[in-house]
């Protein structure tokens, strides 16, 4: 892929969105952020993509009349960008059905388990409260089913004697700045696709757990 113009979608401290900033400005990243997109307009990743000299916008979904309106409204302001992928990073809204065949096979996420465990919230509560010794953090693409999609790279982090869900959630979050850049860069360099039997890399079917990672 010549140019992979990729917008981010955030909302909240943007540490992916930095992880993705950099792996581009100092790992040779193919990719290049057209643009951040926050739904709220306090979103920290917001300044970050300031610093980087990344154009923003802010769509605030409680402007609309409902999830429909909202997205949209985002379908339009994305396009506006002409991406071949769409990241989310942190973008704390559930998308329409629309909203996510619109970009099938180019809309990327991160979630903080090593799905498909403990999809939704408080991933890290979850896993010590059932006494796993393996946590992690998985990218898939995203289809209509939430967290459901599948996976392209998944980091298994051992669970520690003493781990709270702060010092667990830090690890996986070290992870997480690994993956999305790595995520990202096949996508650029046209490694990575979704076609009929899942998520492939390099035009082999990647496993169900996507290509996978031990720390
Ligand atoms: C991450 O834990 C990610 O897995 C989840 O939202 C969080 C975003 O963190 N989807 P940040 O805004 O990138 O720091």
């Amino acid at each position: 892929m010549a140019d992979c113009n990729v917008v981010v979608l955030i909302s909240g401290s943007g540490s992916n969105l930095q992880a993705l900033i950099d792996s581009i400005a100092h790992d040779g990243n193919p990719a290049r952020i057209a643009a951040v997109i926050s739904n709220r307009a306090d979103a920290y990743g917001l300044e970050r993509a300031k610093q980087a000299g990344i154009t923003t916008r802010v769509l605030d979904h409680k402007q609309f009349d409902g999830r429909e309106a909202f997205d949209a409204a985002l379908v339009e302001a994305i396009d506006g960008f002409d991406p071949h992928l769409v990241v989310l990073a942190g973008f704390m809204r559930i998308l329409t059905g629309g909203f996510v065949r619109h970009y099938e096979g180019r809309l990327l996420n991160i979630h903080p388990s090593l799905l498909p465990k403990y999809k939704g919230l408080h991933t890290h509560q979850r896993a010590l409260e059932a006494g796993d010794s393996e946590h992690g953090c998985s990218v898939h693409f995203v289809t209509e089913e939430l967290d459901g999609g599948p996976l392209v790279v998944q980091a298994v982090v051992p669970v520690e004697s003493g781990d709270t869900p702060e010092l667990l959630a830090q690890r996986v979050h070290g992870q997480e700045h690994h993956i999305y850049p790595l995520a990202m860069r096949w996508f650029a360099e046209g490694r990575l696709r979704l076609n009929d039997t899942g998520a492939q890399l390099d035009g082999t079917d990647l496993p169900a757990t996507g290509y996978l990672i031990r720390t």
